[in-house]
């Protein structure tokens, strides 16, 4: 069975964890693709020491590997900035399309959260959800975790990383962060992930029904 749930958004709105517990419940797999940029991002500050070179980051998406998606070394907010650097050259972005496409439409069904995936990875997705939450209940989210890996930062500095971020990925020329007309908005600002995440399944589990002879 060829199924493909596409989950977008801003960072920090929950689309991660709902991704995770959605495929969990459905057996699907799981493909985070912020981790996919994310790599790249790292290793081209690595190799550029510090300096993001648009020829470098395209040679190194290129030939990303698994070794490259190391979460602990990628949930940083400094690999957080050159990933959405990295995202907006249309030469790297291209260079990941193609094991996004073939994970998605894997058999068995693929749950992919991104930015792109409903609108550019995977338009023909059964199910499209835009998982979103106000800017202050995402920098919040996001310092919270942060200061539980003992990260020194402030909420303040949190929430204007956030903001760069959304702005940079939201007015890119290519594949920029948008919700596609078919998505279900899932607004999580006042929603708790247990009730964001039966939410998912329930539409999930209608379009699979749907599905059925
Ligand atoms: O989701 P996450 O915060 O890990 O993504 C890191 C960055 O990767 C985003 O800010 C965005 O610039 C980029 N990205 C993207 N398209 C995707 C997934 C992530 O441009 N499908």
């Amino acid at each position: 069975m060829q199924f493909t749930v596409a989950i977008d958004g801003p960072a920090a709105a929950g689309k991660g964890t709902i991704s995770r517990e959605v495929a969990a419940h459905f057996g699907f797999a799981h493909l985070d693709t912020g981790l996919l940029y994310r790599a790249v991002g790292h290793r081209t500050l690595e190799a550029g020491r510090g300096v993001i070179d648009p020829v470098m980051a395209e040679e190194l998406a290129k030939r990303l590997s698994p070794d490259d998606l190391d979460e602990t070394k990628l949930r940083t907010p400094m690999v957080a900035r050159a990933a959405s650097r990295v995202a907006a050259m249309p030469e790297v972005r291209k260079a990941l399309v193609a094991f996004q496409k073939d994970f998605a439409r894997r058999k068995g069904g693929a749950v992919l959260d991104g930015r792109d995936i409903g609108t550019v990875i995977c338009p023909e997705a059964e199910v499209k959800l835009f998982v979103t939450a106000s800017n202050t209940v995402r920098a919040e989210r996001r310092f919270q975790e942060l200061i539980a890996k003992g990260t020194d930062t402030t909420i303040e500095q949190v929430l204007s990383d956030l903001e760069a971020r959304d702005a940079r990925d939201s007015e890119r020329d290519t594949a920029p962060l948008a919700q596609a007309a078919d998505a279900l908005l899932l607004d999580t600002t006042e929603l708790s992930i247990d009730a964001a995440v039966a939410e998912a399944v329930a539409c999930i589990q209608k379009r699979i029904e749907q599905g059925r002879p």
